[in-house]
């Protein structure tokens, strides 16, 4: 069964209103695959006039976290009806950095997950073990662990509107990229984790590969049979290249 392709391009806390600009005006010219989605996800100071800009309609903008409160005396927080508001699609959750950075627990990611599916965004649920838990064979259990409360949470159907990046932390920012084969046995397993739940939601989840990925190295990853994409940081801060990362999957 063929999956919707998609790339997305996780700016974290970098860009400016001329990367913006850049943005908009280089992918507004290209046209992709009539499947495929791109998604920019930016800093949410730039969410609206990217929103307001693109012209492409294969090109959606993502933000980079939600609040998993509605509204409220919340300070600095930026909710899902806020998001909703400006036409914003999709959201990142459950990056490493913001678990490791910014306390978002298991429980946390699954509460914002069910926040943004109720709310009518589709998060990108990203997952992925350390070095060290590679090295002590803990990959399978580490990503389990991260997707259990999850669909504990929302159930295994919502997962049909749910993208799951799978993003080694090794592999983040440190030109490392997860070789082809070990990416692929990784997507395998987590199909097949979500597939012991239920086999046809498996078949239709998007898997996106994130982790130092880039034009040259792009092309090898996405044509893996369980790959069905990217997650792109660095290399996403560039149009030139993050088209055509685009244009590889
Ligand atoms: P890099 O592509 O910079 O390694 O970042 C990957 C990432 O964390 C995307 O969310």
């Amino acid at each position: 069964m063929s999956r919707q392709k998609i790339v997305a391009a996780n700016w974290k806390m970098n860009g400016n209103r001329e990367l913006v600009e850049q943005m908009y005006h280089g992918l507004n010219q290209e046209s992709f695959n009539a499947e495929q989605q791109v998604i920019i996800c930016p800093p949410a100071p730039y969410l609206a006039s990217l929103q307001a800009n693109i012209s492409n309609n294969q090109v959606a903008i993502g933000a980079q976290n939600i609040s998993e409160n509605e509204k409220g005396a919340y300070t600095g927080e930026i909710s899902a009806l806020m998001l909703k508001d400006l036409q914003v699609q999709y959201v990142i959750l459950g990056h490493s950095e913001r678990r490791a950075m910014f306390h978002d627990s298991t429980e946390l990611v699954a509460e914002k997950v069910a926040y943004a599916l109720a709310s009518g965004l589709t998060p990108i649920l990203c997952i992925g073990e350390t070095l060290e838990e590679r090295e002590e064979g803990q990959t399978e259990s580490r990503l389990s662990y991260e997707l259990a409360p999850v669909i504990a949470k929302v159930g295994i159907e919502s997962f049909k509107n749910v993208v799951v990046a799978y993003e080694p932390v090794w592999a983040i920012g440190t030109g490392k990229t997860a070789s082809a084969e070990i990416a692929q046995q990784t997507h395998k397993f987590i199909r097949s984790y979500l597939a012991s739940f239920d086999a046809d939601v498996a078949q239709q989840v998007p898997l996106l590969y994130g982790g130092s990925v880039n034009a040259k190295n792009c092309e090898e990853l996405f044509a893996q049979a369980d790959i069905d994409g990217g997650l792109i940081g660095g290399a996403s801060l560039n149009v030139e290249e993050f088209k055509k990362i685009c244009l590889a999957v």
